[in-house]
C-alpha cells in the first residue's frame, strides 16, 4: 500500500493528516457503506470512494451520498470515480469538475 494511505499522523505538504478512514470491505479498519452511521467520530474534510457506488442502484447511491454529507465538514469535498455521476440523484452537492464535488453550505 502506498505509504501516503497508510492510517496515522502524516504530512501531505502543508497539511496535516489526521486520520484515514478505509471505506472498502478488504480493510481492517473497513465501513460498510450500507450501514449508517458509519463508525467515524468527527466530520471528515475529504471523502475519496471512487468506483464503489457504480455498483449499486441509484436509490442505493442516493442514500450513500447523503450519508456522505452528513460526515463531511461543510464544505467538504467528494471524489467519485470518472464513471460515476451524481447528476440526477443527489444535489447536496456542487459539482466543481471531472470527480470532484463540494458539500454545498
Ligand atoms: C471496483 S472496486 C474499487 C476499489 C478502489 N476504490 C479503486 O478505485 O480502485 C469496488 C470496491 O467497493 C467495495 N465495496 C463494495 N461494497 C461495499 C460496501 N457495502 N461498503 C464499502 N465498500 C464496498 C469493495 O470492497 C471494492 O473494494
Amino acid at each position: 500500500m502506498d505509504k501516503a494511505f497508510e492510517p496515522g499522523i502524516q504530512q501531505a505538504g502543508d497539511v496535516e493528516i489526521k486520520e484515514i478512514y478505509f471505506i472498502d470491505t478488504k480493510s481492517n479498519k473497513k465501513i460498510n457503506l450500507l450501514e449508517f452511521p458509519y463508525p467515524i467520530n468527527e466530520k471528515l474534510d475529504l471523502i475519496f470512494c471512487r468506483n464503489v457506488v457504480i455498483y449499486f442502484d441509484k436509490p442505493t447511491q442516493k442514500f450513500i451520498f447523503n450519508n456522505f454529507e452528513e460526515i463531511l465538514k461543510s464544505q467538504g469535498f467528494l471524489i467519485i470515480g470518472h464513471s460515476e455521476t451524481m447528476f440526477g440523484i443527489s444535489d447536496k452537492f456542487k459539482f466543481l469538475g471531472h470527480t470532484v464535488y463540494q458539500k454545498k453550505i
